[in-house]
């Protein structure tokens, strides 16, 4: 596997590549490391797809706010790069913040059309506009045919197409289905920080986003809704931010499900650990 810090020798190593055996498919896989299943799955899905996969691993300044989840980020970098050997990933970007974000850069405001403050923007304010300059500089600067998110981040996934459709990227979007622990608990970087008596606890916030989908037909969405937040505060350290059921992909809040692609998304603090997950209603 190459490791690769700089978008320069990123790019002369894609084009000898094409130059060789033109027409190559490029899969991308942005990641900010401590890699798991979930990442796993994604590498995975390049490497069946693509002529070629390349993994980043680029813990981003610009989508972490105020508070200090930046520097708590897990960082196992060795572990990491042995797993990507393992499965075969051709390259490993690891740049710089300096790489990323030169003196010269500016960081830009896109128009998502309100996409970046609901949900997940809401309680993260400037999250998802971080996320797509990270997303915005990879794929300008790499061109990938094809780049892979993981539905655990399901807004992000939304947002990321809305980035591409109003820009002039060339990059089409995959997601990839929810990898679970054993009990439900969608995998997630930050599930290391719960005790282990709460990771096995956590499988209510799944749970809970079942009891909707179960139950939405015959009772309603409002109901079902009610059903699920009662399930999730019956839990002792369980703070609820959100539980919404939205169009797939407008993200507009709905009260009725005649003809729409819907999802139930939801972010629950426990033990002081902000847990996502999501389920696709219709
Ligand atoms: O989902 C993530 O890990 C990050 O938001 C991403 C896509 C790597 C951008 O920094």
């Amino acid at each position: 596997m190459h490791i690769i810090k700089r978008f320069i020798d990123l790019k002369r190593l894609l084009d000898d590549k094409q130059r060789r055996s033109p027409n190559q498919i490029v899969g991308f896989v942005p990641t900010m490391g401590a890699l798991h299943e979930g990442h796993i799955s994604l590498i995975k899905e390049s490497c069946t797809d693509c002529d070629m996969s390349i993994c980043s691993i680029f813990v981003n300044p610009t989508q972490f706010g105020e508070s200090n989840d930046l520097e708590k980020y897990p960082k196992p970098i060795e572990k990491d790069i042995e797993l990507l050997i393992d499965i075969g990933c051709d390259v490993l970007f690891l740049p710089t913040v300096e790489e990323v974000y030169p003196p010269s850069y500016t960081q830009q405001n896109f128009d998502l059309i309100g996409l970046d403050i609901v949900f997940e923007g809401k309680s993260r304010v400037g999250h998802f506009q971080g996320v797509c300059n990270v997303i915005y500089r990879f794929f300008d600067q790499i061109k990938p045919h094809r780049a892979y998110f993981g539905q655990k981040d399901f807004q992000q996934t939304v947002v990321v197409k809305k980035l591409v459709n109003i820009t002039s990227l060339n990059t089409k979007i995959c997601v990839v289905p929810i990898k679970r622990e054993p009990n439900g608990l969608a995998m997630s970087s930050r599930n290391v920080r719960l005790s282990d008596n709460g990771r096995k606890k956590a499988a209510f916030i799944n749970e809970s986003l079942r009891l909707i989908k179960n139950n939405f037909r015959e009772i309603g969405l409002s109901k079902s809704i009610d059903l699920a937040k009662k399930h999730i505060l019956k839990y002792d350290n369980a703070k609820l931010d959100y539980l919404v059921v939205a169009e797939t992909d407008t993200l507009k809040g709905v009260e009725t499900y005649e003809n729409k692609k819907l999802v139930a998304l939801t972010a629950v603090n426990y033990e002081g650990v902000r847990l996502l997950d999501n389920i696709i209603l219709t």
